[in-house]
C-alpha cells in the first residue's frame, strides 16, 4: 500500500471511530440516516476521491478509492454504499457527460454537500435491466417521463439522479439516460422499503408523472443509455466488492478478538483447532478478495476494460462477506446473534451485497460472456 493510501485510510478510520461507530447500533435499530455523517465524510475529502480536482474531486486513483471504501465499510456498510453509489453517479457524469453537465452537477457531489443516486431497476426489470418500461416521450424542448423506479439507494436524500428511460423501441437500444433533480416537477418518491440490512441507507421508489426533463439533461445520444448504465456498473461493481472486503474484514477482526478472550473448557476458544481452521479460511478468503478488487481497480487506473474483472471482484468479495460474517456470528455463539456485538449487523448488511449492482448470478453471466468472446474461434 502506498504511504498516501495508508494515511488516507488511517485518518478515515479515526474519523469513523468518532463520528460513525457510536451511532451505528442505535441508528440501525431506528433506520436513521444522518446527512451530517455523509457531509462530514465530504468535508474530509472522501466523497469525490476519483474525480479530477477541476471538478472538486481529490484526483486520486481507483485503487486508492477501493482502499478507502474498504476502510469505511468496516464501520458502516450502509454509509460506504451511500458514498459508492454517489461516486458511480460522478463517474457516469465524468465519462459520459458533456462539459456543461460536468460543471453543473459534479462539484456538489464531489464535495459531499449533495448525494447522487442511480435509477435503472423497475418492478419487472431487475436482472433483465434492458426490459425497463419507464417512458421518456419527446416533447418540445425535452422529454416527458412516466414510470416508476424501484429499490433506489439514497432515494429521498439524494439530489441528483441518473435515470434510465425508454425513448425508442424494445431492448437495450431504446434506452436513454437522463439527469433528474430532486424537486423537479412530476418527480416524487414512493414507498420506503423495510429491509433486512442497510437500515441506515434509505431505499425508495421514484415516481415520474409527466416529469419534464430538458434535452440538455440527456447523457450522450438517444439510445445510448444502456451503455451509460453498464459502464457505470462496471465501476460500481468493483466498489461493491471493496465494501464486501471491508465488511468481511471487520467480521474477521471481531471473531478473532472475541475468540481470544472467550474462555471455555479452561482455554480461549481461539486455541481449539476447529476454530483456528475456520479463522484461517476466513482470513484467506478476505485476502484473496482484496487482491481481486485491487486488480480490477488497477485496470481502471490503466485505462483497460474492467468489465470481466469487475464482475469477478464483485462476485468473489461479496460471497466472501456473506461467508465470513456468517462464520463470525457462529464463532461468537449466542451473543453473536444479539445486537450486543456488531457481527449480526454485518451479516445482515452482507446479504444484499450479493444482490445489488447485478446479482452474483448475473456476474457469472457477464464473466461467461467474456470467456465466450475470448475463446471464440
Ligand atoms: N459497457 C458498455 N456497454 C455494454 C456493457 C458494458 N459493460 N455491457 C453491455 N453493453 C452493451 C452491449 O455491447 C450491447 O450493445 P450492442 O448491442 O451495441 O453491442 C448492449 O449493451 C446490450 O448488451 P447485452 O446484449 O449484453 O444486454 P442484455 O440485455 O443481455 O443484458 C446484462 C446484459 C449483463 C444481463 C445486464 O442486463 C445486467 O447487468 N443486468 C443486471 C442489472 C443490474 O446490475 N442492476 C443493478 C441495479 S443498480 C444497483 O443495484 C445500485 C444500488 O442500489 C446499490
Amino acid at each position: 500500500m502506498t504511504d498516501l493510501r495508508a494515511e488516507l485510510c488511517q485518518n478515515l478510520g479515526k474519523w469513523c471511530q468518532i463520528h460513525i461507530e457510536p451511532h451505528m447500533e442505535h441508528d440501525d435499530a431506528e433506520g436513521k440516516f444522518r446527512m451530517e455523517i455523509f457531509q462530514g465524510l465530504g468535508a474530509q475529502g472522501y466523497t469525490g476521491i476519483t474525480v479530477p480536482e477541476d471538478f472538486g474531486g481529490a484526483g486520486l486513483s481507483y485503487a486508492d478509492y477501493v482502499a478507502v471504501l474498504e476502510e469505511m465499510a468496516k464501520y458502516s456498510v450502509a454509509y460506504a454504499v451511500t458514498v459508492s453509489v454517489s461516486n458511480m453517479v460522478q463517474t457516469i457524469l465524468l465519462n459520459y457527460g458533456n462539459e456543461a453537465q460536468k460543471q453543473k452537477y459534479l462539484p456538489a457531489l464531489t464535495n459531499g454537500t449533495e448525494i447522487g443516486a442511480f435509477a435503472l431497476s423497475e418492478s419487472h426489470a431487475g436482472s433483465d435491466a434492458a426490459s425497463l418500461k419507464t417512458m421518456a416521450k419527446k416533447v418540445a424542448g425535452g422529454y416527458s417521463l412516466n414510470g416508476t423506479k424501484m429499490w433506489i439507494t439514497s432515494a429521498g436524500v439524494a439530489k441528483t439522479y441518473i435515470v434510465m428511460a425508454r425513448t425508442g423501441g424494445e431492448g437495450s437500444k431504446g434506452v436513454s439516460a437522463f439527469i433528474i433533480r430532486d424537486g423537479d416537477k412530476g418527480f416524487t418518491y414512493g414507498k420506503a422499503e423495510k429491509k433486512m440490512g442497510w437500515k441506515t441507507s434509505p431505499t425508495r421508489e421514484l415516481v415520474f408523472e409527466n416529469c419534464f426533463v430538458p434535452e440538455e439533461n440527456r447523457l450522450l445520444a438517444e439510445g445510448e443509455g444502456f451503455k451509460v448504465a453498464m459502464g457505470g456498473l462496471d465501476r460500481g461493481r468493483i466498489a461493491i466488492g471493496a465494501i464486501g472486503v471491508g465488511c468481511a474484514q471487520r467480521a474477521l477482526d471481531e471473531a478473532i478478538k472475541y475468540s481470544l478472550g472467550r474462555v471455555q473448557f479452561s482455554q480461549p476458544i481461539f486455541d481449539f483447532q476447529g476454530l483456528q481452521f475456520m479463522m484461517a479460511d476466513m482470513a484467506l478468503e478476505v485476502e484473496a478478495s482484496r487482491l481481486l478488487v485491487q486488480r480490477a481497480a488497477e485496470l481502471i487506473d490503466n485505462n483497460q476494460s474492467p468489465s470481466k474483472l469487475a464482475s469477478m471482484a464483485k462476485l468473489k468479495a461479496t460471497d466472501t462477506a456473506m461467508y465470513v460474517t456468517t462464520e463470525a456470528v457462529q464463532i461468537h455463539g449466542g451473543v453473536g446473534y444479539t445486537s450486543e456485538y456488531p457481527v449480526e449487523r454485518f451479516m445482515r448488511d452482507a446479504k444484499v451485497l450479493q444482490i445489488v449492482e447485478g446479482t452474483n448470478q448475473i456476474q457469472r453471466v457477464v464473466i461467461a460472456r467474456h470467456l465466450k468472446k475470448e475463446y471464440a474461434p
